[in-house]
C-alpha cells in the first residue's frame, strides 16, 4: 500500500507535516513498515480538499485532528 501525502504549500499550511509524523508513528507502532510506503507529493490541484492524502489512487481529505481515525478506519481496514 502506498500512502501519498501532499506537501504542497496549501496542504503544508493545513498540517501535512504533522499528519506525516502521526502516520509514521502509527505505522511503527503497528509494525507495518514493510506493508506501507509513505510518500510525499507536490500540489495535486485539489487544495480546497487539503490536506490531500491518497491511499494508492483513492483521495482522502485529512487534517491533523483526523489523522488517527483515518489510519484506523481507512488504512488498517484495507490491510485487515
Ligand atoms: S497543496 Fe495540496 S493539493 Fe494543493
Amino acid at each position: 500500500m502506498v500512502i501519498t501525502i501532499c506537501i504542497g504549500s496549501s496542504c503544508h499550511l493545513k498540517g501535512s507535516r504533522s499528519i506525516i509524523q502521526k502516520l509514521e508513528s502509527r505505522i511503527k507502532e503497528k509494525g507495518l513498515g514493510d506493508k506501507i510506503e509513505l510518500n510525499g507529493s507536490f500540489c495535486t490541484g485539489q487544495c480546497a480538499k487539503g490536506v490531500c492524502v491518497k491511499i494508492d489512487d483513492e483521495l482522502f481529505s485529512v487534517s491533523p485532528e483526523t489523522a488517527d481515525s483515518f489510519f484506523d478506519n481507512e488504512v488498517l481496514r484495507r490491510l485487515a
